[in-house]
């Protein structure tokens, strides 16, 4: 297991994806569907979530910034996670909320690993030193129920420059860098497939939500 499953009474679920493949959108629909249920949820994203996390997310997208270290950047995010976890997330757990969060380790084992070919090549030993460094961010804290919404990059971008949005520093990346973090996805939910659930983040978001809502409420029904 990459992350150990919470001993706290809340539940942790999280979207993943390329930028564009619907995570925001699916996220707020979860939670408002949920929410409709009569649960407790709370929403959240990384990298940010508290004022200290929010301050290292800009240097990680300002595209200003240019490039840094390879351990920089994935020291930055464990960071960010750190700090989410230790004042938003973990509490929130341990009062038993439903905690929908948009990206978590996956994120950065799939763009600062695969995306970025292990910072020296070596994608075996990349993913074997941030899942350690991540249990000292987490505390052993981790995601039971992960939809990975699959989606070509291209697709993703499309969408992004359709909203008229700036692309971020690693929006900014180019197509072989996101191919690498989709395919590098792919991997980590064909490894973890129990938790991991693949959606097809191609079709319309309405099919998307109902599928998510479905499979989240036999998640919960079955704790
Ligand atoms: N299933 C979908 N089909 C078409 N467009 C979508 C879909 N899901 C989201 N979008 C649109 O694509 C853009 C990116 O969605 P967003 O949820 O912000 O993606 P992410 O958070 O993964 O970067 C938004 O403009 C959103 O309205
Ligand atoms: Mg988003």
């Amino acid at each position: 297991m990459t992350q150990s499953t919470n001993q706290l009474p809340g539940t942790f679920v999280t979207f993943e994806g390329v930028d564009g493949s619907g995570k925001s959108v699916q996220t707020e629909a979860l939670a408002e569907s949920l929410r409709n249920q009569g649960y407790s949820v709370l929403t959240s994203r990384e990298p940010g979530g508290t004022p200290v996390a929010e301050q290292i997310r800009r240097i990680l997208l300002d595209p200003q910034m240019g490039s840094m270290a390879w351990s920089t950047e994935v020291l930055l995010y464990l960071a960010s996670r750190a700090e989410h976890v230790a004042s938003v997330l973990r509490s929130a757990l341990e009062q038993g909320e439903i905690v929908i969060c948009d990206r978590f380790l996956d994120s950065t084992l799939a763009y600062q690993v695969f995306g970025r070919d292990g910072g020296d090549g070596d994608l075996v030993s990349a993913l074997q030193a941030i899942r350690r460094a991540n249990e000292l961010s987490t505390g052993g804290i981790g995601p039971e129920l992960t939809f990975l919404l699959d989606l070509d990059p291209t697709e993703g971008l499309a969408r992004i420059r359709d909203a008229e949005r700036t692309p971020d520093r690693l929006e900014g990346e180019g197509l072989a860098f996101l191919q690498r973090v989709r395919a590098g996805f792919l991997q980590l939910a064909e490894e973890e497939s129990e938790r991991i659930v693949l959606v097809d983040g191609a079709r319309p978001p309405f099919e998307i939500a109902e599928e998510v809502l479905s499979i989240t409420l036999t998640h919960l029904r079955r704790k």
